[in-house]
């Protein structure tokens, strides 16, 4: 594509719906309530707060400006605003991070399309939570249904990328996130009124910091940065299809209210039904596959919930794959001067090959460990707190120090008045804060705890 023809959303709202559709998925409704059952609750909860508003609007908001300066794909971008540098080594680190994240995001996407085929044809029925548990450990052990929906789940996401952004990316986002936002409230309601949930609410709101470490904090962290989906160059690529009279500024703070909001949310709906039912909080990645169908057998009219539940997560989970494949297939045809559909074709083919080896690790290969972690665990851990939050912790030094301020706001002036106090605040996390709290949190995790 020439700069001239480059695909682009239609305005405001498609950038919201797009951006939004990205940062919501598996990270908030899978992983944010596992990793917080995890660690602690309320404490951790807290601290992926703060990671949000500090860290994540300022990393969001300097993906945008990196991406719609330069009119480029994720490391496109980083030659043409410095020619001759080493500073695209940032973006081909998120080409990679590209192909971890899909790697495992897609397995976990097949569970959701097998899910909804359990919930429509009654496989929850009558289940006990040990019952539901064993179901899920023993489909996942399996290799030939949770090898065909994560291949499956390939195909859909090729298949939108294929279409290119306005018509694919934009249509599907604007209807389906907020019908997902309804459902998620009817849930929370449902686990709010059952007995015992109260314990459930402490649980995830009532801060113990007595089991916070550096890890810990290098998790919520981690978690922020996948959630936000930033750190990989999603948001840079994005920010190329954005219009110049887009508020940049006001687009980011929505983003990240709206991806938080859903986190939350994911919490409030399973951490009381988990406590009300006795189970927990630290069952890992099946947590919301367990819950979340018994759950649903204790609503009036559960079974028709539990399928619109997991029909409108598998398209959460869509829409942030999209934006995942999109930073490998924008680069392809920008810089390897590929056709869309090949560069889509060879991009999905690849990645399915790591991929299949994710799903395999809780079947045939869970035996096969790396630092002690499967495949699947490894690739997880390594997107989120290596790759993505040292990819944001680059995107904010090159911002802060390489782009400087006056070209930064240059480009955020074009779109929105930013006021003086706010542009000072804004640059100051971009430049200083940002940098050193991630780096700190990295370092203290790393070097003085030691890998876990
Ligand atoms: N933010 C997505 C989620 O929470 O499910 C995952 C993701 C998408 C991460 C895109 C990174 C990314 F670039």
């Amino acid at each position: 594509m020439s700069l001239t023809n480059r695909d682009g959303f239609s305005g405001k709202f498609g950038v919201i719906a797009a951006a939004a559709g990205s940062a919501v998925g598996l990270g908030n409704i899978w992983r944010f309530p596992y990793i917080t059952g995890e660690n602690g609750g309320g404490a951790f909860l807290l601290i992926y707060l703060l990671a949000v508003v500090l860290l994540g609007i300022p990393v969001i908001l300097s993906e945008f400006v990196i991406g719609r300066k330069s009119q480029a794909n994720a490391l496109g971008a980083f030659r043409k605003l410095s020619p001759g540098k080493p500073w695209w080594l940032i973006g081909l680190m998120g080409i990679v991070a590209a192909f971890v994240i899909l790697s495992f995001y897609t397995t976990v996407a097949g569970w959701t399309l097998e899910y909804i085929v359990q919930s429509i044809t009654g496989g929850f029925h009558n289940k006990s939570t040990t019952e539901l548990a064993d179901d899920f450990n023993n489909f996942t052990a399996s290799s030939f249904r949770p090898l065909l929906w994560q291949l499956i789940f390939m195909l859909l996401t090729a298949w939108i990328v294929f279409a290119g952004i306005q018509k694919g990316i934009e249509k599907y986002t604007k209807i389906l996130m907020p019908l997902l936002l309804i459902m998620i409230i009817v849930v929370c309601i449902r686990s709010l009124s059952l007995e015992g949930s109260y314990e459930g609410l402490k649980f995830l709101f009532k801060p113990d910091f007595n089991k916070i470490t550096a890890q810990t904090v290098l998790l919520a962290l981690g978690q922020a940065a996948f959630s936000l989906s930033i750190g990989m160059g999603a948001l840079i690529t994005y920010g190329s299809y954005i219009r110049k009279d887009t508020p940049l500024i006001k687009v980011s703070t929505d983003v990240a209210l709206a991806d938080t909001t859903i986190a939350v949310l994911s919490g409030v709906m399973i951490f009381p039904a988990l406590f009300a039912l006795g189970e927990s909080p630290a069952a890992g990645p099946g947590l919301v596959f367990i819950t979340l169908p018994k759950l649903f057998e204790s609503m009036p009219a559960g079974e028709f919930f539990a399928v619109m539940f997991f029909i409108l997560l598998a398209v959460a989970a869509l829409t942030s794959t999209i934006s995942v494949l999109e930073v490998v297939v924008a680069y392809l045809v920008e810089e390897k001067n590929m056709s869309r559909p090949k560069a889509t074709i060879i991009g999905a083919i690849s990645i399915s090959i790591t991929g299949v080896l994710c799903t395999l690790s809780f079947g045939p290969l869970k035996d096969f460990k790396i630092f002690d972690k499967t495949v699947f665990d490894l690739m997880n851990y390594i997107s989120a707190n290596i790759l993505l939050t040292f990819g944001a912790l680059f995107i904010v030094i090159y911002c802060g120090w390489i782009l400087k301020k006056q070209p930064f706001f240059e480009e955020l002036k074009i779109s929105e008045k930013i006021h003086p106090i706010l542009a000072n605040i804004l640059f100051f996390l971009i430049k200083y804060f940002a940098p050193i709290a991630i780096g700190a949190i990295a370092i203290g995790a790393f070097f003085i705890e030691g890998l876990t």
